[in-house]
């Protein structure tokens, strides 16, 4: 396919939203490719996953700068050198400074673990199962300079079971982030989302944004 967009995945772990991201890119029909994966940790597992699919990498390390605006400038030359169109944050674990925001609005999307805009920042899944909720999931969303709170683009809920641990319910979540992350970057990708004036606009609605997925059946 011609005109795929090029994206690089940012990432600081394991990768296996990078993972669903590479799977689904292999679909000659799929709008985007990726183009690099940044780590901000040398060695993070998820390097090696792009590095055995002849994907290009980069370890830019967050230490050694006199800023946050000094880091996300590196990050930022990197991606435009490498002529990258999106990015996608997946498991990055560096909050991005304002200005790099800015840079990219309408560019940049983010995975979070919860049904936003419940359960935003970090352990997500120990609050859900403390708060009692009883249906927990996904987000893939514009990101924003506000963490965690940038205009929705999908989600999948899962159901919160009576004898899940945090590692029970995160592993539930995962397999449905899979799901969803790579369905939103085709969307965006394929010029059928875009950020505009602060909210997610569809230019047409041809697949649903909200996945129910239910492992009870
Ligand atoms: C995922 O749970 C994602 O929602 C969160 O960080 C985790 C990354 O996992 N932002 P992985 O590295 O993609 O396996």
């Amino acid at each position: 396919m011609r005109g795929r967009k090029r994206i690089a995945v940012l990432i600081s772990g394991r990768g296996t939203n990078l993972q669903a991201l590479i799977d689904a890119t292999n679909d000659p029909n799929y709008p985007a490719q990726i183009a690099l994966v940044l780590s901000n940790i040398a060695g993070a597992p998820g390097l090696a996953r792009a590095e055995k699919m002849g994907i290009a990498t980069q370890t830019i390390s967050h230490r050694g700068h006199a800023t946050r605006e000094a880091f996300d400038a590196k990050l930022h030359e990197a991606l435009i050198a490498a002529q990258i169109d999106i990015v996608c944050l997946a498991g990055f674990m560096r909050i991005l400074s304002d200005q790099f925001v800015r840079r990219w609005r309408g560019q940049l999307i983010n995975i979070h673990p919860s049904l936003l805009p419940a359960f935003k920042g970090l352990d997500v899944h120990a609050r859900v199962l403390e708060s009692g909720a009883r249906i927990s999931g996904c987000s893939v969303h514009f990101v924003i300079p506000e963490l965690d709170s940038g205009p929705i683009i999908a989600q999948a809920a899962v159901p919160v079971l009576a004898d899940d641990t945090e590692e029970s319910l995160a592993a539930r979540t995962l397999e449905a982030e899979h799901k969803i992350y790579p369905l939103a970057l085709g969307l965006l990708a394929g010029g059928k989302v875009k950020l505009e004036d602060g909210r997610a606009v569809f230019s047409s609605m041809p697949t649903n944004l909200g996945l129910l997925i239910n492992p009870l059946g």
